[in-house]
């Protein structure tokens, strides 16, 4: 299934999971799923043999930056790293000429940005597929992770509840588009003033979404299957470091929160942590932690993202 393209994905951008229909996100998620098994089980299709990709990066990255280049090459295809030193968009030349140099080369592209408005400028001029590898407003390829994660820890991606705690920054925006593709309930507790993106939130109400925002951190992950936080402080936002912290005070996940979760609950966070902030090491590191488990399997959701937008475009 997974190394031949699906229906309506083949040539498309990936910037938001809000552009997806629910069938394309359980589709994607299955994918990323079947090619996890097949490489595990030794057998590793090249679908995307000799398709080049380019990253962009405009901010720092462990995970995307490693993931998406280890799956093009497992996937048979390469990768061109591009630093926003490298290219000086906007600087050097115009997001529109460096889309219509890369489009001649590449088959895809993909760009961590600060503002998501860059990607949505990228995506209208290139004529390759663009994927979001984190904006200021959203990460995608996070939440595909995440979800495929909790496919495998629960064997079901529906009737969860997950509780998102901290800020209501990209990540919980990603969230939001989740829950409203998987039909899971979402609570999240955020302080007064670090709400999540109401334009996100408004159109997630609208399609039916189950969601809740609520102040109190510990209200949030009582009975819930997944906890899960993020930074206080995200990049680019190194200035606002005292306000946020005495703002977030009282949202460091603990590992005592995760009596309050329900039998089966674990504990989600998409990385880097910053530690005594938004959670402590021993929650990271604790038996109901499945950081690392989301952390393996960006790789698998970022095969699953590149067959399904590249193979056979
Ligand atoms: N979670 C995540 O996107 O990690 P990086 O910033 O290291 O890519
Ligand atoms: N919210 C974080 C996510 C990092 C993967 C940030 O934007 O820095």
């Amino acid at each position: 299934m997974s190394d031949s393209p699906a229906h309506g994905l083949v040539g498309r951008d990936l910037l938001a999971l809000g552009d997806l229909t629910a069938t394309e996100f359980d589709h994607l998620i299955e994918s990323a799923l079947d090619l996890k098994l097949r490489w595990k089980a030794g057998d590793r299709p090249r679908p995307l043999e000799h398709r080049t990709i380019a990253m962009i990066f405009e901010k720092q990255s462990l995970r995307t930056r490693s993931t998406f280049d280890i799956a093009m090459f497992q996937l048979g295809g390469h990768s061109v790293l591009l630093s926003q030193n490298y290219i000086g968009w906007g600087v050097r030349e115009t997001i529109r000429d460096v889309a219509h140099n890369l489009e001649r080369w590449v088959d895809g592209i993909m760009a961590r940005t600060y503002g998501h408005g860059t990607l949505v400028d990228l995506a209208r001029h290139a004529d390759v597929p663009v994927i979001n590898g984190l904006s200021d407003l959203l990460h995608p390829c996070q939440l595909l992770a995440d979800y495929l994660t909790i496919r495998e820890t629960f064997g079901t991606t529906r009737d969860l509840t997950i509780a998102y705690v901290g800020d209501g920054n990209n990540v919980c925006n990603t969230h939001i588009e989740a829950a409203m593709l998987s039909g899971s309930r979402l609570r999240i507790a955020c302080p007064e003033g670090f709400d999540p993106d109401a334009d996100v939130l408004a159109k997630a109400m609208a399609c039916g979404a189950d969601i809740e925002i609520v102040r109190d951190p510990r209200e949030a992950a009582r009975g819930a299957d997944v906890l899960y936080t993020d930074v206080w402080i995200s990049m680019g936002q190194e200035e606002e470091t005292a306000r946020r912290r005495e703002a977030f005070a009282g949202f460091t996940v603990t590992p005592e929160w995760f009596d309050d979760l329900s039998p089966r609950g674990v504990f989600m966070h998409d990385l880097p942590a910053h530690y005594g902030e938004e959670c402590t090491e021993e929650a990271v590191y604790h038996a109901r932690s499945v950081v690392f488990d989301q952390a393996e399997n960006r790789l698998h959701a970022q095969k699953g993202v590149l067959v399904q937008l590249l193979a056979g475009a």
